[in-house]
């Protein structure tokens, strides 16, 4: 196909040898399968950010660490220059988050780089070779839904135990490669220790993954991941190979248990208003 404007860069860099086609495109960016020399990769381009809601990236900033004090001056006020440093940011925190979760074992498309805005990386396979679907497009079995929902929560512990939590997991952004699933999109992660939205936000992503895979295996609907998981964060507790039963029973001999289970139910309702205020924002910005 012709080569579109943002690619022109990295294919004169000779990173880039043949785009082949364009994926379907989602909020936030568009993503291309090209050739890089005999291998099929992913070469993922944002959109520029006056076509983004700003607002949102802001609160998903919080807690990133901006070392340059010019810069987070600039960050916090809505200057041309803050915006540009703010959009750089938020640009990196994919590609930071790609390699830190591919470093910790969570099954993520592996990185190839980042070159003048755009991310190359692994195209997901399906069986075939063909490109992976993504969870929304396929049907599954009730056996598939509890194994790939037990693989995700899973990935949701690995991710917690390297300082992430998604914050946009849904059906949508998990593709089903040759092997199962493997998690897609992740400008929007954010650092679990130093951002308070990282409790609501776990929790959605969790909650996501039990309505959805709940779809096939209603058993699913029934279980509490989301407390279990962030109690034992909390407690510091959690390790990548923790045994979970998606029931939450408060350990008397533990203070803080009402603490946390206040904080997660707390998060529930607040992400349900967030939900409803980003709509509002979004209808009117
Ligand atoms: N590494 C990849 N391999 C195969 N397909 C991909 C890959 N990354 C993205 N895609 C496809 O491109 C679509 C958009 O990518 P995504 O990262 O979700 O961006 P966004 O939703 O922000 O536009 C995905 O739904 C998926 O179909
Ligand atoms: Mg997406």
């Amino acid at each position: 196909m012709k080569i579109p404007k943002r690619l022109q860069p990295l294919v004169e860099d000779g990173l880039i040898d043949e785009v082949v086609s364009q994926l379907m495109s989602g909020k936030e960016a568009q993503v291309f399968v090209v050739r890089c020399g005999d291998e099929l990769r992913c070469a993922k381009v944002f959109k520029e950010a006056k076509s983004r809601s700003f607002k949102q990236a802001v609160t998903y900033q919080e807690g990133r660490k901006v070392r340059n004090s010019r810069r987070a001056r600039a960050m916090s006020k809505k200057t041309r220059y803050g915006q540009r440093e703010q959009e750089s940011a938020w640009l990196n925190a994919e590609v930071e988050a790609l390699y830190r979760l591919a470093a910790a074992g969570v099954r993520v498309p592996t990185p190839h780089g980042f070159v003048d805005g755009v991310l190359l990386m692994e195209r997901i396979a399906d069986a075939d070779g063909d490109v992976a679907p993504r969870l929304d497009d396929v049907e599954l079995t009730p056996e598939q839904a509890l194994d790939y929902h037990q693989r995700l929560i899973g990935e949701v512990v690995r991710m917690l135990c390297a300082g992430l939590v998604h914050g946009d997991l849904s059906e949508f952004n998990i593709l089903v490669g040759a092997e199962g699933p493997v998690i897609i999109d992740l400008p929007q992660a954010v650092d679990a220790a130093g951002n308070n939205n990282a409790p609501w936000m776990l929790v959605r992503d969790v909650d996501n993954l039990r309505h959805y895979f709940g779809r096939f295996a209603p058993e699913l609907l029934a279980t509490d991941y989301a407390k279990e998981i962030w109690a034992a964060y909390e407690a510091g507790e959690l390790h990548p190979e923790s045994v979970l039963t998606g029931r939450f029973t408060p350990d008397a001999s533990r203070v803080d248990v009402s603490d946390v289970m206040r904080v997660i139910d707390a998060a529930r309702e607040e992400a349900a208003e967030r939900d409803a205020r980003q709509q509002e924002d979004a209808d009117d910005w």
